[in-house]
């Protein structure tokens, strides 16, 4: 494909925050890219370039983005990291590297009068040889915000909930209801005028430690029998100091942390959580991989009442996809960083059973596919994710879509960018 105009551009990211958005023309079409912003990043993350300098270095590089043809998805993306030449695309910006990748992505599925998920299901159906699935992820709803997110006193950063049905339509419906509905809670509880929305549009209030926020979660979830589970993103390294972990006054050993946590899995019928420590310590990630194996019994009949919306027999056959693999997620994020070498060292020690998936963690979408590869490929899940701070690009709906992802992470249905992302699949599957 041939490329006849390009540029880049600074745009504001949904903390107001500049960010990068790439537009690349061929001979019959346009297509733009942007990319957005995490708060709480690993450090083995590749380099973000600041956007005045990105736009610097990619007029130093335009002449040679628009002098050569490139045939594959793969080809281009080698061509902007041999063009970069380092390990983490600090030369060019990781940024810069990503919003160009995902620009040349759209642009070719639109020459192959493709949709942006089918043209991505066909590159990674090509790495395996095979046909990968076409699938709508479960959207994980991040609903209440703490850590790095918002200013409170939740040490946890994200409080999720999660559908248990596989209908996409169902699931998002019952996640804005419970969002909603949540805020009615919060607003009793707190005070109207006390409850704020955080980073990535869950709701931040003065929740007096996790557990309050928890039993309020699950709380809403029993009264409604909503067909809902939790999630949580506790994003341990930010609360991380010399070798312990502090949640609130009280310092936790790695021992005593894995203790907590199993507590508050089986209290509050926990099923997935992400980076649950420090993101160096893979054995720490192990023992807790091990220890949740096969310790849970299912508690989804619960959920079996007579509600329109709710299918029984549908449930019990989606408790039983979930237990098939695990009984409860233990996502990696900081701790593998979309990073090929840090999955695989993951995947040896048992560190986990399921991988985040962020673009701009690794900055192209050919790598980016690779990763995801080399998760199924050793029956890990994989669940794409947004960033804290987000554009309206819905790139990653498409993503997840296309490799048949478990779940979609972005945020609550509340905020523009949030709702993109979701409505995106709703329309997929429309
Ligand atoms: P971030 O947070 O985008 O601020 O890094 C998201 C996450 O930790 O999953
Ligand atoms: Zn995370």
């Amino acid at each position: 494909m041939r490329i006849i105009g390009a540029s880049v551009k600074i745009i504001s990211d949904s903390r107001g925050n500049e960010t990068l958005e790439a537009g690349l023309r061929s001979d019959n079409f346009f297509a733009s890219a942007s990319v957005p912003a995490g708060k709480s990043i690993g450090t083995h993350e590749v380099f973000v370039l600041e956007p005045g300098k990105a736009i610097e270095k990619f007029e130093e590089i335009k002449s040679e983005i628009l002098k050569k043809e490139y045939r594959t998805q793969e080809d281009f993306d080698k061509f902007l990291i041999a063009l970069d030449g380092t390990d983490n695309k600090e030369n060019l910006g990781g940024n810069l590297i990503l919003s160009l990748s995902l620009a040349w992505a759209k642009l070719k599925a639109k020459e192959n009068g493709q949709e942006f998920f089918e043209y991505i299901n066909k590159i990674f159906s090509e790495i395996f040889f095979g046909s990968a699935i076409i699938k709508a992820p479960k959207p994980i709803f991040n609903v209440i915000n703490g850590g790095a997110h918002a200013k409170n006193k939740l040490d946890f950063q994200e409080f999720q909930v999660i559908p248990t049905t596989e209908d996409f339509n169902i699931a998002y419906s019952v996640g804005r209801e419970y969002h909603r509905k949540l805020k009615n809670v919060l607003d009793d509880k707190f005070g109207n005028e006390n409850v704020s929305l955080g980073d990535e549009a869950g709701y931040s209030a003065d929740f007096k430690n996790n557990e309050e926020a928890l039993e309020i979660l699950s709380e809403l979830i029993s009264k409604n029998n909503y067909p809902l589970r939790i999630g949580l993103d506790t994003a341990a390294s930010q609360y991380y100091r010399a070798g312990n972990y502090i949640i609130g006054k009280k310092s936790y050993s790695s021992e005593e942390l894995k203790q907590y946590y199993l507590k508050l899995i089986d209290t509050f019928n926990i099923l997935s959580i992400e980076d649950p420590f420090f993101e160096e310590d893979f054995v720490s990630f192990a023992e807790l991989t091990a220890d949740l194996r096969g310790l849970k019994t299912p508690k989804q009949n619960k959920f079996a009442t007579g509600q329109a919306w709710i299918n029984a027999d549908k449930i019990n056959k989606n408790w039983s996809n979930i237990s098939n693999k695990t009984d409860v997620l233990v996502i990696t994020d900081d701790l593998t960083t979309t990073n090929p070498g840090r999955l695989k060292t993951a995947i040896d020690k048992k560190s986990g059973n399921a991988i985040l998936i962020k673009l701009n963690q690794i900055g192209t979408l050919s790598e980016t596919l690779k990763v995801v590869k080399m998760a199924y490929d050793n029956n890990w899940q994989a669940v794409v994710s947004h960033r804290s701070g987000e554009t309206m690009d819905d790139f990653i709906a498409d993503l997840a879509v296309g490799v048949g992802a478990w779940g979609l992470k972005a945020g609550a249905p509340e905020k523009p960018e949030r709702i993109v992302k979701y409505e995106r699949v709703l329309k997929i599957f429309s």
